[in-house]
């Protein structure tokens, strides 16, 4: 399955926090000491402070929670975090690295599926597919009626994009020349305008700015203290009352709490999410909402993506046992 050469590191002790595709699980026993969580229930505190004890490199991913003291705990082993996912907000980046631990990620490989599920987030929320769905398996469809159900057009609307790095633009690109759709983005840093160019995007000065303009608002920027509650009453207030948010990035960057109220008072017509602020834990508000369309965490789900980032991450680590620089380091 991933490119192994003829390498052994059965001396190196790894743990995979998660169970990964069997494929790749199958490569790891191979070249690693490798032990499996396999229950694949979420490991608690302590199973942290030991793990980073007892193991030469973790192989944590999104939904780990590790805990502060993990980095210092005493007698630790752990010279690797290669973590099983693109974003990194559940890993403690300054105190890995002022520990001396290296991180690694698995950036590229989840860009097209992730900008294909906030593409399907869109269309559902603003052609109502889910409560379209709900509807008839309840049994309540009485037939075709000029006025049943009515949505909001995609084709031709404009959507704004927070975030224009890899997945971001990867969602241009399919809104622009699948869907017609005009491109407005925030972006931290200015994008080159030949990047932009591709789907004939336009950087506008602020988030506000992209909320008031766009008919659907993706986000795409990465999670963590930087960008939290980006998208806040403010900024939803920003907001056409037709408008629709689609959130595939963290569920932190939203405020959850304005969001649900944005919705019920119909200061803006939707919202298409697949990730949460508590995650699994989803506020029953939200729920019982019918204008939200609710998945859970499907970015990247799919065989081709969820192999492809296990052999990124057992590459990454591979590399760095054979004393070379892993591809995918995550910086300072
Ligand atoms: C990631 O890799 O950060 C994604 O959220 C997993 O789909």
């Amino acid at each position: 399955m991933c490119a192994k050469g003829d390498i052994s590191l059965q001396r190196v002790k790894v743990l995979v926090t998660r169970q990964w595709p069997q494929a790749v699980e199958r490569d790891m026993r191979e070249i690693f000491d490798v032990t499996f969580n396999t229950s694949d229930t979420p490991m608690t505190h302590d199973d942290f402070r030991a793990a980073f004890q007892n193991f030469d490199a973790i192989f944590p991913t999104v939904s780990d929670s590790i805990p502060a003291d993990a980095y210092g705990v005493e007698n630790r082993r752990v010279r690797l975090l290669a973590n099983f996912g693109v974003g990194y907000n559940h890993i403690d980046i300054p105190a890995a690295h002022a520990a001396g631990i290296t991180v690694t990620n698995t950036p590229g490989v989840l860009t097209d599926c992730t900008a294909d599920l906030a593409m399907g987030l869109l269309l559902c929320t603003a052609r109502r597919i889910g409560e379209g769905e709900r509807e008839l398996r309840k049994g309540k469809w009485v037939g075709w009626r000029p006025t049943h159900m009515i949505g909001a057009k995609v084709t031709g609307a404009t959507l704004g994009i927070i975030g224009f790095g890899r997945i971001g633009q990867a969602v241009a690109q399919r809104a622009h020349h699948g869907f017609g759709m005009k491109i407005v983005f925030y972006n931290r840093s200015t994008i080159a305008p030949d990047i932009a160019a591709h789907t004939g995007a336009q950087q506008l000065g602020s988030v506000t700015d992209v909320m008031a303009a766009s008919d659907f608002v993706s986000l795409h920027c990465p999670g963590g203290d930087e960008t939290r509650h980006v998208i806040d009453a403010q900024a939803l207030a920003a907001m056409k009352p037709t408008g629709f948010l689609i959130n595939t990035a963290r569920g932190d960057v939203v405020d959850e709490t304005a969001l649900i109220t944005a919705l019920k008072n119909g200061e803006i017509a939707g919202a298409g999410l697949d990730v949460y602020a508590q995650e699994p834990k989803i506020p029953s508000d939200l729920k019982a909402l019918e204008n939200v369309v609710l998945a859970p965490h499907l970015g990247s789900a799919t065989d081709a993506t969820r192999e492809a980032m296990g052999c990124m991450a057992f590459n990454n680590a591979r590399a760095f046992f054979d004393g070379k620089t892993p591809s995918n380091l995550v910086q300072g």
